[in-house]
């Protein structure tokens, strides 16, 4: 291994001395949660994204499934989605009693096949379920089309998409705008913009922010706020079962100080990406996703494909790159192939069972140096030209 490369992990967060101070400045304000720092940050995230509105979370998971809540779905109801993504995806259609029906994926984007989408609707679809895989945007525009055209709504799982932009209707658009009806992001450490755990949704309409504000505090008419700053006695009500989704303001200090942080650290990740995609195109055997020429993705992950011609399969090459000090991760996994859904959806989906197969995770993180990414553009070069 180069001499001045330790092991390279496949992410890390850009945390630092500002989002410590913010956290720190939280605490000492003594208002720890769902306070005037989460309403700051919902603020600040609408108008980065362009929405009306923004509800913040407790995570992604909670974001998706109070959309569907929110949309009335539950049992015997049916959302269309993609099996290739993160099982949270899945499992927040589980939640709710509704069935999912994946469908397959572009073989080269790895994005959901909007044609497939078309195919998949019946009287009890409720809704579509678009994943903007690791950050690169899904073909809104067609899934738009489809499902105005069928009039069901669209909820963008922007878990990976913070930062993502598409171009729609002849203008550069931020995800979560949004397009759909609903979109819901992640701030997990492994995505572009962390808080530790959280989750943002945002909408444009009026009456999905009241019915999201209520959900994600026990169903409870009155916010701690309201209740803080009445002068008259208040008494809050529970017309409905809700959840224990909030956020804290410790999350949502930290949250601030990554979004003034996220053009830069979206800007790093790309260039980052330009290398190993101009790199890529040079050694035969390995594919890395189109970029198409309506969206500007993140590059939350940097994901290739090993192809069957490669000197090594894509589980040699993990092993061979861990050995040289480079960690990497499979690509994205299948819901439908795991216990937790199989059972309920024996569909065979070819797209997504070869992506799961071949793929795999390179390091990507604003922190990585030139000198990292060279080494690891070098072993790839390196094994490719293996017999
Ligand atoms: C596509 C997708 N959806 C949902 C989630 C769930 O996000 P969270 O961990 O914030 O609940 C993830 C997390 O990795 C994801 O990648």
């Amino acid at each position: 291994m180069h001499q001045s490369v330790k092991q390279i992990p496949v992410a890390r967060p850009h945390l630092g001395e500002e989002e410590a101070a913010a956290a720190r400045d939280a605490i000492l304000t003594g208002w720890v949660t769902q306070g005037p720092q989460v309403e700051a940050f919902e603020s600040e995230f609408a108008s980065m994204t362009g929405a009306p509105f923004a509800c913040a979370v407790s995570s992604c998971t909670a974001a998706l499934h109070m959309a569907l809540v929110a949309l009335g779905i539950g049992d015997g109801d049916e959302v269309i989605t993609v099996s290739h993504s993160f099982i949270a995806t899945a499992n927040a259609i589980r939640y709710t009693g509704a069935k999912p029906v994946f469908v397959d994926i572009e073989r080269d984007s790895c994005n959901i096949d909007p044609e497939r989408v078309e195919a998949a609707i019946s009287p009890r679809t409720r809704a579509i379920l678009a994943v903007h895989q690791i950050g690169h945007p899904c073909d809104l525009t067609r899934i738009l089309h489809i499902a105005q055209h069928h009039s069901i709504p669209v909820i963008e799982d922007a878990a990976c998409a913070v930062g993502s932009a598409i171009r729609m209707d002849g203008s550069w658009q931020m995800i979560g705008k949004p397009h759909g009806l609903i979109a819901c992001f992640s701030f997990h450490p492994r995505k572009v913009l962390t808080t530790g755990e959280g989750g943002m949704i945002t909408t444009s309409e009026p009456d999905l922010l009241k019915r999201f504000t209520l959900l994600r505090q026990h169903g409870m008419t009155l916010t701690d706020r309201q209740r803080h700053n009445s002068t008259q006695v208040v008494f809050e009500e529970y017309p409905e079962i809700g959840y224990n989704y909030r956020m804290t303001d410790i999350q949502a200090a930290i949250g601030r100080v990554q979004l003034r942080k996220l053009p830069r650290l979206v800007a790093r990740r790309r260039e980052l990406a330009a290398r190993y995609s101009e790199a890529i195109a040079t050694i035969d055997g390995i594919e890395c996703l189109p970029l198409r020429s309506w969206e500007t993705p993140n590059f939350q992950s940097y994901a290739i494909r090993v192809l069957p011609h490669f000197s090594m399969d894509r589980n040699a090459l993990m092993q061979f790159l861990l050995a040289r000090g480079i960690s990497t991760r499979p690509g994205i996994m299948n819901a439908h192939q795991e216990g937790a859904h199989l059972e309920h959806n024996p569909v065979s989906l070819p797209n997504s069972e070869d992506a799961r197969n071949s793929m795999l995770l390179l390091p990507l993180f604003p922190d990585m140096t030139n000198v990292e990414i060279s080494y690891i553009i070098d072993e790839l070069r390196a094994v490719s030209q293996q017999d």
